[in-house]
């Protein structure tokens, strides 16, 4: 007998309740949900009878509550807790019927959860869900992968409660096994760089001009008119003009100064070393939390020179307008950066990804939801095999009246001693993309005098050596790399 609920979410904790509701209120569902602990299970139920769930205290009975063929959403720990629960949904489950990890896998772990499942009979879609507590609640971006068999199943229900932009739902089915996953890990570095940005931006300011957290809020408030219009720019300000009830304080000032991380941005960089991509402006994110987080390493640190002169500024509102150019070009940088990941990861993983529909499906619901995401989708409808997003005309057009005012900003960091690492390595990629000829041929010419790992000429074809510890003559020799 084929139960009566369309889809279930086991684990209801934040993130799983929020999104069994969300299911629940989108007309024709009915959800089923189960909890390793019954008393998530019935405080749900009692708390949202309006949701009408159809609660299961075994994944035997949770089966028997699923119409066929049966949809389960996941949302538990990622790691073991999800091979556990996609251990007992097989054994619960039949052929043809999908199961959703809906957690923050590590895309390599869908890959290979995802071909132990097929094994089965059953369907195993990795998804990625941005948005947090909110988003599950009110409509997420969702990022699946899987095969296109259950696209055709979850597509609607998905389709039914992610965030809408624009008219459009922030979901598309973004390649087979752990594509979505993967492209879920680079939307969280993207979300690094773009915070640490943010934050590099608000420093600089309250150091050069003096304003106060609240004063600084409106600046962002102000820029959320235009190009920089996003999410985060808007939290931004909402979160400098708060004040401690406590201490009268704005509240910013009384939060201890060490970033947490959760492991999707590590993750992202560690791909992207592996890819061989350079996601310097996301890296240098990552890095900036793991400095803030090692207050032993602080606190010896305080008395290395630094230079005499503090930060002082004659023409505040100039100031502030060359930060906001910074911001800009800076967040162009890291956004190309990580799309040249996700470019990069399709080829690898053999994935077909539509980079255009990402950058739209990103629009609404998540952390990094930005009207700048249009810039990018319009970029990849022009030319879908841009290999550098920041080429696109729109993005040059841009970066040129941005360039100067960015290269100001950066050496007034540097000469105040006032760390800006974001804005700085996003300008050195910058200027590496742009340069006739690197330094990497003094690289190629160093490896090949300690280890002959010999070097190509850009006046004739073939690979060389040069004999440096006999007569330093040059001499063709196979390609070692
Ligand atoms: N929080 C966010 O903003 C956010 C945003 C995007 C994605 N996510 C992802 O969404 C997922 C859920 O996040 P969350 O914050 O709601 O919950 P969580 O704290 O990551 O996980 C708690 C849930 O996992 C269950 N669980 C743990 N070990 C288990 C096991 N061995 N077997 C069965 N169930 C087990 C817990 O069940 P019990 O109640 O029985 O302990 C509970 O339902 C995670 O993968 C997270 O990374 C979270």
């Amino acid at each position: 007998m084929s139960g009566t609920a369309n889809i279930g979410v086991v684990g209801l904790a934040v993130m799983g309740s929020n999104l069994a509701r969300n299911l629940a209120s989108r007309e024709g569902n009915t959800v089923a949900i189960y909890n390793r602990s019954h008393d998530k299970t019935e405080t749900l139920v009692a708390e949202h009878p309006e949701a009408k769930f159809v609660p299961a205290y075994s994944y035997d009975e949770f089966a028997a509550s699923l119409q066929k063929p049966r949809t389960a959403i996941i949302m538990v720990k990622a790691g073991g807790a999800t091979d556990a629960v996609i251990n007992a949904l097989v054994e619960a489950f039949e052929p043809g019927d999908i199961i959703v990890d809906g957690g923050n896998a590590l895309f390599t772990d869908t890959i290979r959860r995802e071909k132990a499942v097929r094994e089965t009979g059953i369907n195993f879609v990795g998804a990625g869900i941005s948005g947090g507590e909110e988003g599950a609640l009110l409509g997420p971006s969702i990022m699946p992968g899987g095969s296109d068999e259950s696209w055709v199943t979850l597509g609607p229900i998905l389709k039914s409660i992610a965030a809408v932009a624009e008219g459009e739902p922030c979901v598309t089915h973004i390649g087979h096994d752990g594509a979505g996953h993967f492209v879920k890990m680079v939307h969280n570095g993207i979300e690094y760089a773009d915070m640490q940005l943010i934050a590099e931006a608000y420093d600089l300011i309250r150091r050069a001009t003096g304003k106060s957290p609240a004063e600084i809020a409106d600046v962002f408030a102000e820029w959320n008119k235009g190009e920089l219009e996003s999410y985060l720019i808007e939290i931004t300000a909402e979160v400098l003009r708060q004040m401690d009830a406590d201490t009268g304080k704005p509240l910013v000032d009384v939060i201890l100064d060490q970033a947490g991380a959760k492991g999707t941005g590590a993750w992202t960089v560690q791909t992207a070393l592996n890819l061989g991509v350079p996601v310097s402006g996301i890296a240098e994110a990552v890095f900036a939390r793991s400095l803030s987080s090692h207050p032993e390493q602080r606190s010896v640190s305080g008395e290395l020179p630094g230079p005499s002169e503090g930060l002082s500024v004659e023409d505040t509102d100039e100031f502030i307008e060359q930060v906001r150019l910074a911001l800009y070009a800076s967040k162009i940088v890291a956004y190309s950066q990580g799309f040249d990941e996700i470019r990069a990861g399709a080829a690898e993983y053999n994935w077909t990804i539509d980079l255009g529909a990402v950058s739209k499906i990103w629009r609404g619901g998540c952390i990094i939801r930005a009207q700048f995401l249009n810039r990018i989708a319009d970029a990849y409808a022009e030319s879908p095999e841009l290999s550098v997003l920041l080429t696109a005309p729109y993005f040059v057009d841009a970066l040129g009246p941005a360039q100067a005012a960015w290269r100001h900003i950066v050496a007034t960091a540097a000469t105040a001693g006032i760390p800006a690492p974001a804005f700085a390595s996003s300008l050195a990629y910058y200027d590496g993309l742009r340069a006739d000829r690197l330094p990497a041929a003094l690289v190629q010419g160093q490896r090949d005098f300690f280890g002959a790992h010999t070097y190509k000429r850009v006046d004739k074809e073939g690979t060389f050596h040069t004999l440096w510890s006999g007569d330093r003559s040059e001499v063709e020799a196979e390609d070692t790399h």
